[in-house]
């Protein structure tokens, strides 16, 4: 099939390369032949594992192109995916600039029965505004429907899932956009699920706002397991044995973060608002998310008492390792706080500092992650970067002042730490 692809941050580039490694002829619509020509040295303007090897590939196999002409990709398509951004508003609804913009521009350009699919986390509704900008100014002669195809991808993990998606979510009740739907995602795995746009919209945030309660969840039974001396990880691991709640997004630690989860349980707080009704599930969770590094902040305060004038040592920025993404990063926030408070902070992350130093140019970052003990009153850990696991934490405490962690994510072993002669301190671990 052929189709265009019009975004190209985490969903639409993603998208676009798993769809074309399938075979399909995807056009990726860009504006500016700068970043076209980046894109087609395999230059991608975010770290994603792989990202940049499998544009290239896809490209040489001509099944990836990228176009600054929208207008002839998109005539010459049957199916045109709207990957753009729908960032929070001031008042936590979704900014759907975007998405009607790109439905205005598109809709003259449509060839007779092309798909319009959705794949911007929208609210639910929204399938059905978009299908009324594009009619106002469809040809005469041409039919159009618009579908709802939501997408799972993780950060970091982003290729594999496209690759292997536990299910493929298909809203219209066009039969005609049902079939070229379940055409194009033929070779994947997964189950179907083919429904209405609006459940289709809905179940996307509903997935986003479920596995953000588990992780709320999980964060009150670890200040919980620190009131009462019980240990979290051993009271996760028992609860996630049950296959009925099962053990995934119970890590306890510092709270969510990234572009999606904070976002999207917000605008589904607004989305229930906007009908008279109070999701007060949710607002709890999205409560208790943010109360979660201010409790980590209290813990600090606790142990060091003033962090004026003294300097923290930071490993890890990005909201989730595997990722340079500092979106409603935990980490960013904590060091923000550590800044008002005069501390002196040194950060390392594998591939977020350059991103973090845009965001916080006081912040001083080290190539390797060792440097961030010498001379540290104290080391935090707020990415769960695995190789953090490997560092030689013996001979990194000869160079604190004083060896002290604080471990936000809860991925060391507090046994070994002590030995080591480190105060270690987690989350809901004794
Ligand atoms: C999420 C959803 O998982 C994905 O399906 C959706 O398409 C987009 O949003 P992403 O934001 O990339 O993906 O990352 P995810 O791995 O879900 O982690 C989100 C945040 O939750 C991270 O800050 C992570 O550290 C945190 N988290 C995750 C926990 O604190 N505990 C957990 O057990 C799991």
């Amino acid at each position: 099939m052929t189709l265009t692809i019009i975004g190209a941050g985490y969903v639409g580039l993603t998208s676009a390369v798993v769809y074309a490694e399938l075979g399909h002829t995807v056009y990726l619509a860009r504006r500016s032949i700068e970043k076209l020509e980046a894109l087609k040295r395999g230059e991608v303007d975010f770290y994603e594992p792989g990202l940049s090897e499998a544009v290239r590939d896809t490209i040489n196999r001509g099944t990836l192109r990228p176009t600054t002409d929208l207008a002839g990709a998109v005539s010459d398509s049957s199916v045109v995916m709207i990957c753009v951004g729908t960032p929070p508003r001031e008042d936590g609804s979704a900014d759907l600039s975007q998405v009607f913009a790109v439905a205005e521009t598109i809709a003259p350009l449509l060839a007779d029965h092309t798909v319009v699919v959705n794949k911007s986390t929208v609210p639910v509704g929204t399938g059905e505004k978009v299908e009324a900008i594009i009619q106002k100014r469809l040809s005469k002669q041409s039919t159009m429907s618009v579908a709802s195809c939501p997408e799972f991808l993780r950060e970091g993990t982003a290729l594999a899932d496209l690759r292997n998606p536990d299910r493929i979510v298909i809203g219209t009740e066009s039969i005609r956009a049902r079939s070229a739907l379940l055409e194009l995602h033929r070779p994947l795995p997964g189950k179907r699920v083919v429904t209405d746009r609006r459940s289709a919209e809905l179940i996307k945030y509903s997935s986003n706002a479920f596995l953000a309660t588990k992780i709320s969840f999980i964060n009150e039974i670890a200040n919980l397991c620190d009131e009462v001396g019980a240990n979290v990880d051993d009271v996760a691991y028992g609860m996630g044995l049950d296959p009925r709640i099962g053990s995934a997004f119970l890590h306890s630690g510092i709270g969510y973060g990234g572009s999606c989860f904070p976002k999207d349980t917000q605008a589904l707080h607004s989305i229930a608002l906007e009908h008279d009704y109070e999701f007060k599930l949710l607002k709890a969770v999205i409560e208790v998310n943010q109360a979660q590094r201010r409790q980590f902040i209290r813990k600090i305060k606790k142990t060091l008492g003033e962090v004026r004038d003294k300097t923290i040592g930071v490993l890890g920025l990005s909201f989730k390792p595997f990722t340079d993404d500092i979106r409603q990063s935990a980490s960013i926030d904590i060091v923000r706080w550590l800044h008002d408070q005069g501390a002196r902070v040194v950060a390392y992350d594998p591939q977020a500092e350059h991103k973090a130093m845009q965001e916080i140019p006081r912040l001083q970052v080290c190539p390797v992650a060792e440097e961030v003990f010498t001379g540290a009153h104290a080391v935090l850990v707020l990415t769960e970067w695995p190789q953090f696991r490997c560092l030689p934490w013996a001979a990194c405490k000869q160079g604190m002042i004083s060896p002290i962690v604080f471990d936000g994510r809860n991925m060391l072993d507090a046994q070994h730490m002590r030995e080591m002669g480190f105060q270690y301190y987690s989350v809901g671990r004794p």
